[in-house]
């Protein structure tokens, strides 16, 4: 075993459920089994740059498994390598990397594990090309990461959307109305897939496969036909018509990807109210809620798993890697491997097939 006596921690990237369990899991890990001291870094790589740490001991992680949020705080804007600082009264984006290497060694650090998505591990991985021994945790309510089978919060993002769809399902019947659901997941459409599925979506649009307007219509207009006076729609974010774009709603430049998608609900809402004037047409937006609160009992235990593995894997020298669920086991992969792509929705896929087995539509026919 190497002698490794410190390890830094941070959560990067945009929040999500889980993110305590992995830092308590990381923490008693490396305290109990390990006798290793870890501090976590406040709010994600800018506490890095900033020098801005906590120590975790066995007491500050106490009692915060199942609660939501990271008690280190989180950023999806703060990149070291392209790092907003105050230059002669104006903010410019600057290089900060070698400030975040400095602090790592002066605090004697052996190295990160790094908690986070597609943004946050690209990072990472630029760090490990620099020297710094890195583990990755892969985190995000999208499920969007390559080389895993799962991240978590994405299942307590699904628990969220499918219980928001419960609750539109009695009001949309009540009202004969079609109700839309707008759900988070960028460019793939996990969250919208199992969301619609388990709370018993019509039409499920997602940004792998190009939605027809026709298609949705005719749906609607058949269920109207067999007296289903109403109908659920669930829409990714991402999703887009045939030929057509995303719809974005704002940028943050110095963000990993600056591009923040929304209102594609509203465009699928006022696209159908021009072609069926008879049906009223609502639209939520479930937004943050999907990332917010505590994590369910599946993602504790994944959250958890995953912190165990980080910390043997740092310990055994596996860097450049990040942990990874296959099948039912829990291994490691290349953190390079890991980044390569995001991990988007197999439209020839046996989940795919099974929603279209049971009469959803994609919108695509
Ligand atoms: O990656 C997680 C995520 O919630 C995406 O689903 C969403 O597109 C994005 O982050 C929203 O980011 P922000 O918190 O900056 O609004």
């Amino acid at each position: 075993m190497r002698d490794i006596k410190h390890i830094g921690i941070l959560t990067g990237g945009g929040d999500c459920p889980g993110l305590n369990s992995v830092i308590r899991a990381i923490t008693k890990t490396a305290v109990l089994k390990y006798g290793v001291e870890v501090i976590g870094f406040i709010d994600g790589f800018r506490g890095l740059v900033e020098n801005n740490y906590v120590q975790l001991d066995l007491r500050r992680v106490s009692g915060i498994g199942h609660t939501g949020g990271t008690i280190l705080g989180t950023s999806n804007r703060d990149n070291p390598f392209n790092f907003m600082t105050m230059i002669q009264g104006q903010l410019q984006p600057t290089d900060q990397s070698d400030r975040a290497i400095s602090n790592i060694k002066h605090l004697d650090l052996d190295g990160l594990i790094v908690i986070g998505g597609d943004g946050s591990l690209n990072i990472s991985y630029k760090f490990f090309e620099r020297g710094i021994n890195i583990v990755g945790v892969p985190k995000t309510i999208d499920n969007d990461l390559s080389a895993t089978d799962i991240t978590f919060g994405f299942i307590t993002a699904v628990n969220t959307a499918s219980d928001a769809l419960d609750k539109l399902h009695t009001t949309a019947e009540s009202h004969h109305r079609v109700m839309i659901l707008e759900v988070m997941g960028r460019y793939a459409g996990w969250i919208a897939l199992y969301a619609g599925m388990s709370g018993s979506a019509d039409v499920i649009l997602i940004p792998e496969i190009p939605y027809s307007l026709d298609a949705i219509v005719s749906k609607i207009a058949q269920r109207f036909r067999q007296g289903k006076k109403f109908s659920i729609i669930v829409v990714a974010e991402g999703a887009h018509p045939q030929g057509g774009e995303m719809v974005v709603q704002s940028l943050v430049p110095t963000s990993h990807d600056p591009v923040r998608l929304g209102g594609i609900g509203q465009k699928v809402a006022d696209e159908v109210s021009t072609r069926l004037t008879d049906i009223e047409t609502r639209v939520t937006v479930l937004g943050h809620l999907q990332r917010g609160g505590g994590p369910t009992p599946y993602d504790r235990i994944l959250a958890t798993r995953y912190g165990v593995a980080a910390v043997d894997a740092f310990m055994e020298g596996k860097y450049g890697t990040m942990v990874s669920l296959q099948g039912n086991s829990i291994t490691t992969v290349d953190l390079q491997e890991a980044i390569k792509e995001i991990r988007k929705v197999p439209v020839d896929s046996k989940i795919v097939d099974a929603a279209r087995s049971i009469g959803i539509t994609f919108g695509d026919y």
